[in-house]
């Protein structure tokens, strides 16, 4: 059964208050309806801001995120308002069974190779915890697909200019919206238990220089959908879900090179194992790699490592 109340919190925005008749109009029911289908959501938690142009969602504030997953979304959904790190809430789940851990923000957030993800309240955390017991190879299909997920849903939903920039960090202009880390469990060439963990700046900016946020991106344009991190998070692994179900391996692979921003481009990849290549970026393997022809023709795919645009592209 669709829960009402739950479709004016998906219609209402952090930034532009919508009217008591706008939303009326759109549910079709009166004013005063409205406003008791408001009044029960205040009750129930949700951070939403009466005004006298309207109906806000307090961005900034934790909401009941379970109430904005389709009922048929199949991982339980566990929301903290803070924690260490998702990852770690993943890593450290006992119950053998698929989850996903979303909080508000994050104490020590952790990016790939290392580095800190600064996380703020306003920013999307999130790790799914799954068990796929397949092969270490296939890994890669997941992380792909949590990329592709976002990347669609930025372009098709927000009407944001997103683009995979190689490995999986999602970008917006020059600037970083998010980013996707993987990290993985298992014995021998079984692959037991695989975290997938994503970051999205959703408003404000954490404070890094390259990064943007999705609410900066989109400007002072007011689209159809709000941008709000609980919202953003059913979403994304509502399509996420729809990927890894209905999509074999190859059309997943073809879309992650679909949503791609480096093909094309002049880059420098700084090798996971140590040492630099730098050249054009002329394709993407169906393992994720990435090929480079350098200056001197040759041509070298690298499997991971750090890429940046080269000087003369930015
Ligand atoms: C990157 O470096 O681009 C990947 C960033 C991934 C950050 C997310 S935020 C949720 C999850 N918890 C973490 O500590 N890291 C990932």
């Amino acid at each position: 059964m669709v829960n009402k109340n739950r479709d004016i919190v998906s219609m209402l925005d952090d930034r532009f208050p919508l009217s008591g008749e706008t939303l009326g109009k759109k549910l079709g029911i009166s004013r005063v309806a409205v406003w008791k289908r408001i009044k029960k959501l205040q009750e129930e938690g949700y951070p939403v801001i009466s005004g006298r142009a309207g109906y806000l969602l307090d961005g900034t504030a934790p909401l009941p995120l379970e109430s904005f997953f389709p009922e048929e979304f199949p991982y339980p959904v566990r929301f903290t308002p803070r924690v260490s790190s998702t990852m770690d809430q993943a890593r450290l789940e006992e119950e053998r069974s698929p989850k996903l851990f979303i909080a508000g923000s994050q104490e020590t957030g952790r990016g790939r190779r290392g580095r800190r993800w600064e996380s703020p309240e306003g920013g999307l955390y999130a790790s799914l915890l799954l068990f796929p017991e397949t092969d270490f190879e296939s890994a890669i299909v997941p992380v792909m697909a949590l990329s592709v997920a976002l990347t669609e849903l930025l372009r098709e939903e927000y009407r944001l200019p997103a683009a995979v920039s190689w490995p999986n960090d999602i970008m917006i202009g020059g600037g970083k919206a998010g980013g996707v880390l993987t990290e993985l469990h298992g014995r021998y060439d079984i692959l037991d238990r695989q975290i997938l963990g994503i970051g999205v700046n959703v408003l404000g900016n954490p404070g890094v220089p390259e990064a943007v946020s999705l609410s900066t991106a989109r400007g002072g344009e007011a689209t159809s959908r709000p941008v709000s991190p609980a919202p953003l998070a059913a979403s994304l692994f509502t399509r996420f879900h729809r990927i890894v179900t209905d999509l074999e391996r190859e059309e997943i692979v073809s879309r992650w090179k679909s949503c791609s921003g480096t093909v094309g481009r002049m880059v420098r990849v700084e090798r996971s194992r140590g040492g630099e290549l730098a050249g054009r970026a002329v394709a993407l393997g169906d393992d994720g790699s990435l090929v480079i022809r350098t200056a001197g023709g040759r041509t070298e795919a690298v499997r991971d490592g750090e890429c940046r645009l080269a000087r003369e592209e930015m």
